[in-house]
């Protein structure tokens, strides 16, 4: 919480001017040292960090804050935090409609000195990491809680799309067939990525079939994620 250090610097600014409370001073200065540590590395419980991991070949452990602890000197700074796991460190392993920077929320908690915090990162839901313009090292994603013991993920369910039936990855490309709505990797439909891109309608095999003649001037929409993350929903 941001009022933490705020109420620390304010009390310690109390104290420079009560300074004939002996007492306070000792309080007052542990607290402001654990406030301003709080302010620079993790401003809020339920922030993301990065985490160095023991063995430096691995990527950064991602993990979200929970409480932020400190013995009475103010000193060795503890972070309470609860991983998040990539797919391929889950039971199942990564699959096809995992997206490189998918994490899932874990309840695996654990107890970490601060000074293993890299830095800050952004854990987004799925439907605002899908609206971002521009991805950045720092940004996640996460759509499923999982358990560590079982291997189970909730939701259990997603919806899925395309002739594959495949959960949405946000890294791949899609093609909405303005027929059905639903949509379509460009492989799954024997087209590059190239030519999918250069698509200004698309209906797919079963709705040309249908309505050969209808047509549209709306525009074909490639990666749009809204109309994906609402519609159908179908066992994954
Ligand atoms: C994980 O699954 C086990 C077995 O079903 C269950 O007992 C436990 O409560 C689950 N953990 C969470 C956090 O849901
Ligand atoms: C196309 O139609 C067939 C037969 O009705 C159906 O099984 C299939 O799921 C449809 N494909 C799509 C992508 O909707």
């Amino acid at each position: 919480m941001i009022v933490a250090p705020v109420l620390s610097i304010y009390l310690y600014m109390l104290y420079i001017c009560l300074n004939w409370y002996p007492g306070a001073r000792y309080v007052c200065f542990c607290g402001y040292v654990v406030g301003m540590f709080g302010l620079l590395f993790v401003r809020t419980a339920g922030d993301c960090v990065l985490m160095r991991p023991s063995d430096s070949s691995k990527p950064s452990y991602v993990a979200r804050v929970e409480k932020i602890e400190a013995d009475s000197r103010g000193a060795n700074v503890r972070v309470h935090v609860r991983w998040y796991y990539r797919p391929e460190e889950s039971i199942g392993g990564r699959r096809q409609f995992h997206g490189s920077k998918e994490v899932f929320l874990s309840d695996h908690s654990d107890i970490q000195s601060a000074d293993t915090i890299e830095g800050k990162c952004t854990v987004h839901s799925f439907k605002s990491y899908t609206k971002l313009d521009a991805v950045g090292n720092d940004d996640f994603f996460c759509r499923f809680e999982y358990n560590s013991s079982t291997g189970a993920f909730n939701p259990d369910r997603v919806a899925v799309y395309c002739k594959c039936e495949m959960p949405y990855n946000p890294d791949d490309l899609m093609v909405q067939c303005e027929g059905c709505s639903d949509w379509f990797h460009p492989n799954c439909i024997d087209m590059t990525a190239e030519e999918a891109k250069r698509l200004d309608h698309f209906y797919c095999h079963n709705c040309s079939s249908e309505d050969q003649k209808k047509l549209h001037n709306s525009h074909v929409s490639t990666r749009h994620a809204d109309a994906k993350v609402e519609t159908k929903r179908r066992r994954r």
